[in-house]
């Protein structure tokens, strides 16, 4: 028998024991007793971290959403599986049972049949927080067609280029949409952006603003007509274990965004089982994670890890701060949620505000609470600990990224112990390894050094689409052998972890990930300016917030400055959007290089943060001097 569910620490131990020395059998019994296969798997795993080849479950068939719906119809028919809380709290919240949205799903399933699409296509979905987000993912995975979500807060140069990228041929999108006091033309987007993908050959569009929009004849076709017209029943596509069931983008440190691409079996095992443990869900819980499903967050713990278990989900259409800051725990009051799931910017935004928005509230329902996405500072933790969870919910600071699919590092909640700020222990099957810049690992206790891990795991990405090597390059090569996150880490003395932070140029900008690379490129499109460097500073709401150094191809006037710093923010948010908008522009004649040309961004960092105390090593540089240039004239 597996312990699918994990209830002491001593259960933990002995469970993560087993899941270490016999990965397969531990895995392999998971996989048969929780989750529904059409033929059983001819091996549970093979690896190679070299070539980098992993295989979950080969030979497997399966659907996902037979997983995540049909199976639950005999049982949960009439339980809600999904909550819809709108951005109005005017507006009436819809509850979606799972016979309505097995219905609403096929419909959706049966449309893009009708439009052509075939298991294998790509589809890019381009839509706010609605239920139709949900439904369009599931409705992909009915039919086998890999769903490629881009977060709708992108700009239309950011979603051509992916659209490209993974060559999508349909694009569902909506009219609009709202974020609090606001409403985007997201249609609008879409024909700016598609202007530049000519491979898109039909657009459907859900009514949600009621905004004007242009249909293009013979592309865009309004949704819902379509769905009217459709069966609610539709079979599922057989799908093998290692199919690719979606693509998402990250950013890199270098070059445009990475295309990671997750697989069916794996994926669905892995992030059902997490979700269980890590929230400790029980049967009438209602559950709630505030992240957009543009994220993998929102992929892996608002639809597939949350319905795979029977679960009732909610998803919330606005922000935080809408229609003042008591928003989220009016939500937690109303739906009675047992388990709230959040990044910590939010949680340092909310803990801003006067008490009394988050007192007024009964948060009584709440059981666990989450943190994701960026590391959670001892204040927010607190604060989040004692105001919100009254001492007696616990926090699980979870660590993992769009590359893992899953939580990695967690407490489970009620067996581990918290620590504020520590990610505590690896979760069952997770295998970390911290190394030297050398890539000695560190044993023992009481070490700091580069997170990596050693063995797989089944929600792991297994490449990048349309560029294997790449996928090598980033997460293989740096310490052969392992799989390298690209974060430092300490671990205690006990055997906790804590997350230090990105050892690349990966910057963390209220939770999003954010690659220095194309915000230069960006800026650097404007005439005036000759070269740039981006940098990440503290900023007590967002984590990090963008520092800019900019060299201008004439130095001017300094009464321009203010209009370029205008027309800078401008061009990148054309480019990739507001959630990359530069907080400091600081304009200078050179930035400091080494003799290969490379930027000393550490240099630049520690400028950035106000720390000017010591510089460290300068010698390497070519241009010393313009250190104390920087320094001196620093914002
Ligand atoms: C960071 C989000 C500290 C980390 C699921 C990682 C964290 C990146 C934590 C991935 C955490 C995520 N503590 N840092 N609990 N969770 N991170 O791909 O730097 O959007 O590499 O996935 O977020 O971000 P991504």
């Amino acid at each position: 028998m597996s312990n699918y569910h994990i209830k002491h620490l001593e259960e933990y131990y002995q469970v993560y024991r087993k899941s270490v020395r016999e990965p397969e059998n531990f895995w392999g019994e998971v996989a048969e007793e929780h989750f529904m296969w059409r033929k059983k798997w001819d091996n549970v795993l093979s690896w190679d971290f070299n070539t980098p080849e992993v295989k979950w479950f080969q030979g497997a068939q399966l659907n996902i959403t037979e997983n995540c719906i049909d199976r639950h119809l005999l049982t949960r028919g009439d339980k809600t599986a999904l909550i819809f809380e709108p951005n109005n709290p005017e507006e009436a919240a819809q509850h979606i049972t799972y016979r309505q949205l097995h219905a609403r799903v096929c419909q959706l399933a049966n449309v893009l049949k009708d439009q052509g699409v075939k298991k294998g296509d790509r589809v890019c979905i381009y839509l706010p927080m609605i239920p139709e987000l949900s439904i369009a993912l599931l409705a992909c995975a009915r039919i086998g067609a890999i769903h490629s979500v881009i977060f709708a807060g992108f700009s239309s140069t950011a979603l051509s280029t992916r659209i490209n990228d993974s060559d999508c041929k349909l694009v569902i999108t909506s009219d609009g949409s709202y974020r609090g006091s606001k409403s985007i033309d997201l249609k609008a987007i879409v024909d700016e952006g598609l202007e530049d993908c000519p491979g898109v050959e039909t657009v459907l569009v859900v009514k949600r603003t009621n905004t004007a929009v242009t249909m293009k004849e013979g592309r865009d076709k309004w949704l819902q007509p379509l769905l009217d017209k459709a069966y609610q029943d539709c079979v599922p596509e057989i799908m093998d274990a290692e199919d690719p069931l979606f693509i998402l983008y990250t950013s890199g440190s270098t070059g445009k965004p990475k295309g990671m691409v997750h697989t069916t079996g794996g994926y669905m095992v892995y992030t059902g089982y997490t979700f269980k443990n890590v929230f400790q869900y029980t049967e009438n819980d209602v559950y709630w994670c505030t992240a957009d499903i543009g994220w993998i967050t929102g992929h892996s713990y608002i639809v597939y890890g949350p319905l795979a278990n029977g679960a009732t989900t909610l998803m919330f259409e606005g922000v935080p701060s809408y229609p003042d800051y008591s928003r989220f725990w009016e939500i937690v009051e109303k739906h009675k949620v047992n388990q709230f799931y959040t990044a910590p910017t939010a949680i340092r935004a909310l803990a801003k505000q006067n008490i009394s928005f988050a007192e007024k509230h009964d948060l009584s329902s709440l059981k666990v609470l989450g943190s994701v996405g960026e590391p959670i500072n001892e204040e927010a933790w607190h604060w989040y600990n004692d105001v919100i969870g009254k001492k007696k919910s616990p926090i699980v600071d979870t660590w993992w990224q769009t590359e893992t699919g899953g939580i990695m590092i967690t407490p489970i909640p009620f067996v581990t112990p918290t620590k504020p700020t520590y990610a505590t222990l690896p979760f069952v099957g997770i295998q970390p390894a911290l190394l030297d810049e050398k890539g000695v690992e560190l044993k023992g206790n009481q070490v700091e050094g580069r997170l990596c891990i050693k063995f797989p795991w089944p929600g792991m990405a297994r490449t990048i689409w349309g560029n294997h090597e790449r996928y090598k390059d980033t997460y293989f090569s740096a310490f052969p052998g392992m799989y390298f996150s690209g974060d430092g880490a300490l671990r205690d003395e006990v055997g906790y972890y804590r997350i230090t932070g990105r050892v690349d140029d990966v910057i963390i900008v209220s939770g999003h990930n954010l690659g220095t690379a194309p915000i230069e490129d960006a800026i650097n499109e404007h005439p005036a300016v000759a070269e740039s460097a981006i940098v990440g500073f503290p900023h007590d709401i967002k984590g990090n917030a963008l520092y800019g150094f900019v060299i201008l191809k004439e130095s001017g006037e300094s009464r321009m400055h203010d209009n370029l710093r205008k027309e800078i923010n401008q061009i990148i948010t054309e480019h990739i959007g507001p959630i990359a908008k530069l907080d400091k522009i600081q304009f200078t004649s050179g930035l400091p290089k080494t003799r290969s040309g490379k930027i000393m961004r550490r240099i630049l960092r520690k400028i950035a943060s106000k720390d000017m105390s010591n510089m460290g090593d300068t010698s390497t540089l070519l241009n010393p001097e313009i250190v104390d240039v920087i320094k001196d004239s620093a914002l």
